[in-house]
């Protein structure tokens, strides 16, 4: 044994000698016969340009290996995708550096982990609404991340992959999918999952313990990884952890949507549509990159406004996406993996659009229609008796008492679009696909672990009400949760008490849930965070006419813990009375409530039952055919 380390020894001394700096980490990964040279920076070593696959344009992802003996010098930034090189404020910077040649990894880990120690690995698949983001954005930079969690005692290797997005990762059009060559972008995930998994243990990596984790699109991305070929070839990683990124975000993949829109792109650049559809590919393939992209956002833009999120998107190919995602799960056509999947309490406020455009309830169905074309007007009806105004008046109220002489005035039907829409994109796809892993978790194997959290605070909203003058926002806005765990947006330092309690919190769940897939334990002050829905997996009674759920409220005026939420707390049709309802429902269980008050919790408990949660997603989770679900 000891022969064996000092032999160790001399070849690290060796290693390090052929180094171009004395610190420098180089990581040997012997199945390439390749080794890799990274920087040491303040306490982490940092790999930022590990190429994992060759991408050509339109083409799935091709695998990459070095010339074997090479030495990679892995210190530079690697390029981005190509995309708008403007910064897209607050949460991305500006993007110069851009190449097609752009699957890369950039790998960071703590100071001095050597091959052997097994850390869990955690995989950021970056969200940005299918246009934006790289691996070196800065709001993104894992360095206190990585930093935090060794401090804790819970060191962790970070990762983040890039993949193509807009018109280089959703192309459609027949021919290409006949190459099976549609979702390139997705494969490109993949690939990079499949290099993490297969070379990861090189630097110092469990390759059974990878997290994927995503915000937004890169939660849907992460969700819908597990739907890939119908589950039946499994998934590169090993767990999941999805912020406001349920498979449900993923509206239209059945339509044709992206072969119009990528049809629309090679008509305004002159590739000639009575030409067949071999000539327009080739054409497409032969513009310049900066122009591609130019062409495929502006047309982005005027199809989905203002920014041009979600116009190029992945869609069904009978492939490695063979069926509507919802369709899909609910044959259990996945691949089950313990999850959390979260939600912000208001998810849906800055997607409802501009606050000055709500004068009357129909102008609901203008904002919900960007995102959902296909609903009937019984459906709207339906929407609208189950948010009725007098369940947001509350809401009114409260804008009114602290809003400034110049702001807006807004309306009921304002809160009303933006609850709809927080739910028919996020809230209910949670709900939805939680409940069918866990009904599908088979009682002899392991238990999968599956969690659902709505968070209600929030760094960002208080940005955008002053940065970005949407002074009628409030509560916890899509994209509160990522940064405690990332302290780039608010450095620690900058931290009022209550977010860096949050931050620490929440950190300490997510590297628990690295380490052993359950968001409790050790560094985590956290109160339990129960199953969502124990009940079905444990194999006990689960009533279909009296559906649960538990949800974890995660900070905000009321605290952390766990809300029981069944239909017998629903409010009752139409209505709801928050005091009366604690009356005649005195269902809340204290002991659950872990360091929060018992009346503050009980307070939480009775707003969350005011989103009637399982009643209004019992019929949105309806609609999914026609959500594109
Ligand atoms: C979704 O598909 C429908 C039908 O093709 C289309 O009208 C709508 O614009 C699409 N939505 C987006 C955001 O592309
Ligand atoms: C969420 O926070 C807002 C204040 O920002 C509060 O009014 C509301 O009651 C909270 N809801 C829950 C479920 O915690």
């Amino acid at each position: 044994m000891e022969k064996i380390l000092r032999y160790a020894a001399a070849l690290w001394a060796l290693a390090s000698c052929t180094s171009a700096a004395p610190n420098d980490p180089i990581v040997s990964v012997d199945s390439l016969g390749v080794q890799y040279r990274g920087r040491a920076r303040e306490s982490v070593e940092e790999f930022n340009s590990v190429k994992f696959a060759e991408a050509q344009r339109f083409a799935p992802p091709e695998p990459y290996g070095p010339p074997r003996g090479s030495e990679i010098d892995a210190t530079a930034p690697a390029p981005a995708w190509p995309q708008i090189r403007d910064p897209l404020p607050p949460f991305f910077g500006e993007t110069p550096d851009q190449s097609e040649d752009c699957l890369y990894l950039r790998i960071t880990r703590p100071t001095g982990t050597k091959p052997g120690d097994k850390l869990p690995v955690v995989v950021h698949v970056m969200g940005g609404g299918v246009i934006k983001g790289h691996s070196q954005e800065a709001l993104y930079d894992p360095t206190h991340l990585v930093t935090s969690s060794s401090r804790i005692g819970q060191p962790v290797i970070h990762v983040v992959l890039n993949y193509r997005v807009s018109i280089f990762g959703f192309a459609r059009l027949p021919i290409l999918k006949d190459q099976q060559s549609l979702n390139v972008g997705m494969r490109d995930q993949r690939a990079g999952f499949q290099w993490v998994k297969d070379h990861i243990a090189a630097f110092g990596g469990d390759r059974d313990k990878i997290t994927a984790f995503g915000l937004s699109s890169g939660g849907t991305f992460t969700s819908l990884q597990l739907m890939a070929y119908g589950g039946t070839r499994g998934v590169p990683f090993d767990r999941a952890w999805c912020m406001s990124g349920p498979p449900g975000t993923a509206l239209n993949m059945t339509s044709d949507a992206t072969e119009l829109h990528t049809r629309a792109v090679a008509r305004t650049l002159g590739c000639n549509p009575s030409s067949d559809d071999s000539e327009i590919l080739q054409c497409l393939r032969d513009v310049v990159m900066d122009k591609l992209t130019e062409t495929a956002m502006a047309y982005a833009m005027q199809n989905h406004p203002p920014a041009g999120l979600f116009t190029f998107i992945p869609s069904v190919d009978d492939d490695f996406l063979p069926g509507r995602q919802s369709a899909l799960y609910k044959a259990g056509r996945f691949v089950k993996v313990p999850i959390v999947l979260g939600w912000t309490h208001d998810d849906g406020a800055t997607n409802a659009g501009l606050v000055t455009e709500f004068h009357t309830e129909a102008d609901i169905k203008t904002s919900i229609r960007s995102f959902a074309h296909a609903l009937t007007d019984d459906d709207y009806a339906t929407l609208f008796a189950l948010y009725p105004p007098s369940g947001f008046e509350a809401e009114v109220h409260n804008y009114e008492a602290r809003k400034a002489a110049p702001d807006p005035t807004v309306s009921v039907h304002y809160f009303r679009a933006s609850r709809i829409l927080r739910d028919l994109l996020f809230t209910c796809s949670s709900l939805d696909f939680a409940s069918e892993l866990s009904k599908r978790s088979d009682p002899s194997s392991p238990l999968p672990g599956v969690r659902l959290y709505d968070l209600n605070q929030s760094t960002v909203t208080p940005l955008l009400r002053t940065a970005a003058g949407m002074t009628w926002l409030s509560g916890a806005v899509h994209g509160s949760d990522i940064d405690y765990l990332y302290n780039n947006m608010f450095p620690r330092e900058t931290l009022a008490d209550v977010d860096l309690a949050l931050s620490d919190r929440l950190l300490a769940a997510f590297l628990n849930f690295a380490y052993a897939a359950d968001p409790n334990g050790a560094g985590a002050a956290a109160p339990s965070w129960p199953e969502a829905f124990p009940s079905i997996h444990n194999g006990g009674s689960f009533s279909r006419a009296k559906p649960a759920v538990n949800v974890q409220l995660i900070g905000g005026p009321w605290g952390t813990g766990n809300c029981h939420l069944s239909a017998d707390t629903s409010a009752g049709e139409g209505s709801f009375a928050a005091e009366q309802m604690d009356m005649q429902h005195p269902m809340v269980d204290s002991t659950k409530y872990g360091e929060m008050g018992e009346e503050s919790l009980q307070q939480g408990q009775r707003e969350l039952e005011r989103d009637r949660l399982l009643e209004r997603c019992g019929f949105i989770n309806t609609l999914a055919e026609k959500l594109g679900h």
